[in-house]
């Protein structure tokens, strides 16, 4: 496969040439040529133009596009149309439609309605999948194969009677008898004891919470009930041309697909990225997702599918971009590792759902200033500079797994407002602000590459994770540990004795209970020193822990839990522990940083006036450095560099004071 070995970056967006007359068609390779665009994606709702009616194929038109991108030396990135069914396929196979928990059916009229457990709808997918690759599989201006788009955005779930049937089937195949079932299940509770699989339903409207562990499995088996139909379509599409890299565009924090296990099947990852501009943390929140997509398949490459240029369509209200912003998020995403920037879309549509969705070209046509930003990046991006294929520096996990995620929020906790995205950010922010470049990783992979490991609430942990997690410490790491971690099994089943389950030995005390916040309530915090911070939302009740088993480094100062320990530190054979029992806020969470080296910010970036949204990341390449330097901020702000390089972007040695415009970006070479 080739992906790997480009030297320069991936510009360009989907393209859906079937909106527009032939004529327009030329122009657009044209204008694609002046701001070097050189990958779109094609086909990607395109089923049908290209099935108009049931079994009558129409590949003529799209071939005549492929041939215009060839001509133009810009690569297609041929997408399956799966996403979007034509009106025959519902109309005639209702069941292809998706079913909601209260039994309604889906009507055709938007996109993504169709009902993966469907057998209608995967005989007409696998087949529509075949002419794509059996048409254009050998096409020169192939480039990438693209399955689908955004499996799971609209409707996650199904509750038809095809997916009770599999989720039977699923279910037989995981528990193998229904008693291992009901145990798995707590089903002794408020008599849900099943004597036959065939009486297990999926979670369909129930009059009060439903079994936390059934909401669980079910949201393991649709994250496989997907997989299944991509990797036949992958199936397909690599039958036909093994040598073109495949992928499928990723949602960053998306919930309902296990992307650890999706990203295993992928060539190059690729991800959809919409921060909104209007959220004063939208470039850490756009870092973190690209921390995430990044680290989801380690050994593969990995690129940003879509962005706007401009503005979206479907917030409440679209607040646009900053001039310069959108040129400064595409380089966070390549000095996040990135191999490329691809927007949503080429040019803006005229009619449709989306038609005030921005694109590289829009409405206004050239005259437009995002049109000026596209095509300085574009321009930027096509000289030769072999950064692409630089690694990002990152010695930093956050420890992250989907089945957590998916437990955590749908358990009935102590506080149902605990969500994931919250204590990732919790944890994420003060280190994005003090330039620590973090990878995510799964708890269950090899983590002994990492100084320090973040562990936000870790809430379902199965033995084998925690005993990576205990070995990562004793060999030597660091780990930060927060509140509600280690509380359930695989199955949700909370683990008895002090909460922490098999992770409990590394909390340095024992937590015995635990008390949410009201939502105004603020805890003093007191430090050894005397000092003092605060803290919000959650409360371990931690026992004082022996003086051999945990040192207190700081407590609750007020409220009627206080002198609660609330930060802990432990040794565990050559490594050591942070245990967190509250939401610390911002000033706590950096004095706990401070106390692990791996997350202190390097002095020569507190020098440097590095901090406060502007960023800095470093690829690594074995003869070179390349450090980026990005300012988030509308503000001119001035950095000092550590050490002396070549302004790659500015064609110019650097030494010294770098200064960066509102939303500037430099990319300094080292050696
Ligand atoms: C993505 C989707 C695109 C387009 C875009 C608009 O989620 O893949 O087709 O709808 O959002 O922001």
């Amino acid at each position: 496969m080739q992906f790997s070995a480009l030297d320069y970056p991936f510009y360009g967006g989907d393209y859906s040439p079937e909106q527009w007359p032939r004529e327009v068609w030329d122009e657009d390779v044209r204008l694609m040529r002046e701001v070097g665009v050189n990958l779109v994606t094609v086909g990607i709702f395109a089923w049908a133009h290209l099935e108009p009616t049931e079994g009558r194929f129409e590949f003529g038109w799209l071939r005549e596009v492929l041939d215009l991108m060839g001509e133009a030396g810009i690569g297609v990135d041929l997408a399956t149309p799966t996403a979007a069914p034509p009106p025959w396929l519902t109309t005639r196979y209702p069941d292809a439609l998706p079913v909601d928990e209260r039994g309604a059916r889906y009507t055709h009229g938007s996109r993504q309605h169709f009902c993966i457990c469907s057998p209608s709808y995967r005989r007409f997918a696998r087949r529509i999948v075949e002419r794509v690759a059996a048409e254009l599989g050998g096409h020169e201006a192939l480039r990438m194969w693209h399955a689908h788009n955004e499996y799971a955005c609209h409707v996650p779930y199904c509750y038809c009677d095809h997916h009770a049937r599999s989720f039977r089937s699923w279910l037989e195949r995981r528990y193998g008898s229904v008693q291992a079932l009901n145990d798995a299940w707590g089903s002794a509770f408020w008599s849900q004891q099943y004597s036959d699989f065939a009486e297990v339903m999926p979670p369909r409207m129930t009059p009060t919470f439903a079994n936390p562990s059934q909401l669980l499995d079910y949201k393991r088996f649709t994250s496989e009930a997907f997989l299944e139909e991509f990797l036949e379509e992958k199936e397909v599409l690599k039958a036909a041309r093994p040598d073109i890299p495949l992928t499928t565009n990723f949602m960053g924090l998306h919930k309902p697909l296990d992307y650890f296990a999706w990203a295993r099947e992928l060539d190059v990852v690729s991800t959809d990225n919409y921060p909104d501009p209007a959220d004063p943390h939208s470039a850490a929140l756009s870092a973190m997702h690209y921390d995430l997509v990044r680290s989801l398949n380690k050994s593969v490459p990995w690129m940003v599918m879509e962005q706007t240029s401009f503005r979206v369509n479907w917030r409440d209200r679209n607040v646009p971009k900053s001039p310069g912003q959108m040129r400064a998020l595409s380089y966070q995403a390549l000095a996040r590792g990135a191999s490329g920037v691809l927007f949503f879309q080429w040019r803006a549509s005229r009619a449709g759902a989306e038609k005030f969705h921005s694109a590289l070209l829009p409405h206004s046509g050239q005259a437009s200033p995002v049109w000026t930003e596209v095509s300085q990046l574009g321009r930027e991006l096509a000289q030769p500079e072999p950064w692409t294929t630089a690694e990002v520096v990152a010695d930093v996990a956050l420890v992250f797994s989907y089945a957590n995620w998916w437990a955590v929020e749908s358990s009935t906790s102590p506080a149902h407002d605990l969500k994931m995205q919250d204590q990732l950010t919790w944890m994420y922010l003060p280190l994005y602000l003090r330039c620590v470049t973090l990878d995510f990783a799964s708890p269950a992979e090899p983590l002994e590459r990492y100084q320090a490991l973040l562990v936000p609430s870790l809430y379902l942990v199965t033995e084998d994770e925690a005993a990576n997690i205990r070995s990562y410490v004793e060999q030597g790491g660091t780990a930060v540990i927060s509140f509600w971690s280690g509380i359930v099994d695989e199955h949700d089943r909370v683990y008895l004795g002090p909460y922490g389950g098999p992770l409990r030995s590394l909390f340095g005390c024992d937590i015995l209970d635990v008390a949410p916040l009201a939502p105004a309530d603020v805890v003093e915090v007191e430090w050894e020193d005397g000092t003092k911070t605060s803290a919000t939302f959650w409360l371990d009740l931690a026992a004082e822990p022996q003086p051999q088993r945990g040192k207190v480094l700081a407590r609750a100062a007020s409220g009627p839990w206080a002198g609660t320990p609330v930060v802990v530190q432990s040794n565990h054979g050559k490594g050591s522990v942070l245990y967190i029992g509250t939401r610390l806020d911002h000033d706590g969470m950096q004095r706990v940083y401070d106390l692990v080296t791996a997350l202190r910010p390097a002095q020569s970036d507190l020098d440097a006036g590095l901090s406060d949204n502007v960023e800095r990341v470093v690829r690594r390449s074995p003869d070179r450095d390349y450090e980026f330097v990005i300012n988030h901020t509308d503000s001119d702000r001035k950095v000092l560099l550590a050490a002396p390089g070549y302004d790659v972007l500015g064609e110019r040695p650097a030494n010294g004071t770098l200064p960066l415009g509102r939303r500037g970006v430099a990319i300094v070479r080292h050696g």
